[in-house]
């Protein structure tokens, strides 16, 4: 029976659509990027470019102390509203319980020791200390301020407060500060704070599961240089880890490609199919979902020279014999409740094959995609695939991001979990090196 597809998707679409003029609106969450007084205001600007690429709506918010380090021009320029400065100078005259209401969150990139400590007391002094109390949106602080700042008793007990009261908070980094120090105290990179925003804003359907997920296309080695590999990019795998990260999952990335993996607890590193074997058969008796992205080879040469093969040597003869099925080696030793997803890149006769791999691995769900067609597939940044269910279901994600496709692929994840019986994994001694919380991500 074919599953109808979510009417509303369950994180928000950080994706563009028409408008009733068919020009391109953001359909995404309304974000108010709030923006104190600090050098790294600057940083504030690839904040909102990179929220609004996103597709989120962003209002742009600034103290009278980040105008004396960046202009009102660059930011109305970039987010979705002109920037709002003041209580009392807009047409609107209560424009901090306007803001405060309609905001899905509130982001401050820089967050100054004084914006913390006036936040903290509940001290209302300008428009944006006023939109903080007039919220009941989740708020994201990201400080920044020189190491001695950052370590001061009244900056961390303010910081302490702030947690408490629900508050999330994206740490400092070390680094270069303003005047030539070096040390603790500098803002989180952009791609960490709209990280964390996007991790406060994404449901939370996978709180507490632990996710193995595979990325990449293995290499197998010929001689020390040489390999038989694939054209896999690693790009939907990672995208898929990401996602299930920021929805609450203790996600464990087994992964060929070198790409960003925020919030993923853990990454390991693998060349080989032999490697991502042992990596995936070593954590997936606790896992609750495995999810087989990885381009695996199915053959290896049966020997390795150990020196390179010279072309003098005339063309080597090079005999291959096949590696473990990974996948099928999973969805046949299944522990009860787990979910086992696996993917099949096809050139022909999609649903076919796909549905054949589906029984044969004995797999929960099945990602399909015509690796052949255009834009889809290995290294393109979209994807379109048909999501195959073992209970007969069918969902067709048409072309869009691979970070749309990781979301759908969660949903149907989700949605299956809600419907499989509670599962009976032993869970490993809990590591020492514990998750952090999603919003320290
Ligand atoms: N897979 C695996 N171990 C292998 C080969 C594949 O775990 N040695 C997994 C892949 O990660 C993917 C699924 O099996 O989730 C399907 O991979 P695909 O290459 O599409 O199919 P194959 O089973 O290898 O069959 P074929 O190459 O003939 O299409």
């Amino acid at each position: 029976m074919p599953q109808q597809p979510r009417l509303r998707p369950a994180t928000p679409e950080l994706g563009l659509k028409p408008n009733q003029a068919g020009l391109a609106v953001p359909s995404g969450p309304r974000v108010v990027l709030g923006v104190t007084g600090g050098i790294a205001a600057y940083k504030a600007i690839e904040v909102c470019r990179r929220l609004v690429d996103g597709g989120a709506h962003v209002q742009p918010l600034l103290t009278r102390g980040a105008l004396r380090f960046v202009g009102e021009t660059t930011f109305s320029a970039l987010a979705s509203e002109p920037v709002r400065t003041s209580l009392w100078s807009e047409a609107d005259p209560i424009p901090h319980t306007t803001l405060g209401q309609g905001a899905d969150v509130i982001v401050v990139a820089p967050a100054t020791a004084r914006l913390l400590a006036d936040y903290a007391a509940g001290r209302s002094n300008d428009l944006l200390t006023a939109t903080l109390l007039a919220t009941r949106a989740p708020v994201v602080v990201c400080p920044a301020m020189h190491t001695e700042m950052w370590e001061h008793p009244a900056v961390q007990e303010n910081l302490a407060t702030l947690r408490r009261r629900g508050v999330h908070v994206v740490d400092p980094e070390s680094g270069r500060l303003a005047g030539g120090d070096v040390g603790h105290g500098r803002l989180a990179d952009p791609a960490r704070i709209v990280e964390a925003v996007l991790a406060v804003l994404a449901p939370s359907d996978l709180a507490g599961l632990e996710v193995v997920v595979t990325a990449g296309g293995t290499r197998e080695a010929i001689d020390p240089v040489r390999f038989i590999g694939n054209r896999s990019s690693g790009k939907q795998g990672h995208a898929v880890a990401v996602a299930a990260a920021r929805r609450g999952a203790r996600v464990t990335l087994i992964t060929t490609a070198v790409l960003p993996a925020p919030g993923v607890h853990e990454v390991v590193s693998v060349v080989s199919a032999a490697e991502m074997h042992d990596a995936v058969m070593g954590r997936a008796a606790t896992a609750d979902v495995v999810v087989m992205s990885a381009a695996v080879a199915d053959f290896r040469p049966v020997t390795v020279a150990d020196h390179k093969i010279k072309k003098a040597d005339g063309p080597p003869e090079i005999r291959l014999e096949p590696t473990v099925d990974i996948l099928s080696a999973l969805g046949h030793n299944k522990v009860p409740g787990q979910i086992v997803v696996g993917f099949a890149a096809e050139t022909t006769d999609v649903a076919a094959h796909a549905r054949a791999k589906l029984t044969a691995k004995n797999v929960d769900l099945l990602v399909a995609n015509d690796v052949s067609a255009p834009a889809t597939g290995f290294e393109h940044d979209t994807n379109e695939v048909v999501i195959y269910g073992a209970a007969g279901s069918e969902t067709s994600v048409p072309l869009t991001t691979k970070e749309g496709v990781a979301e759908r692929i969660l949903d149907a994840i989700a949605d299956l979990r809600l419907h499989s019986p509670p599962p009976q994994i032993v869970k490993s001694q809990p590591s020492t090196q514990e998750s952090p919380p999603k919003e320290q991500q």
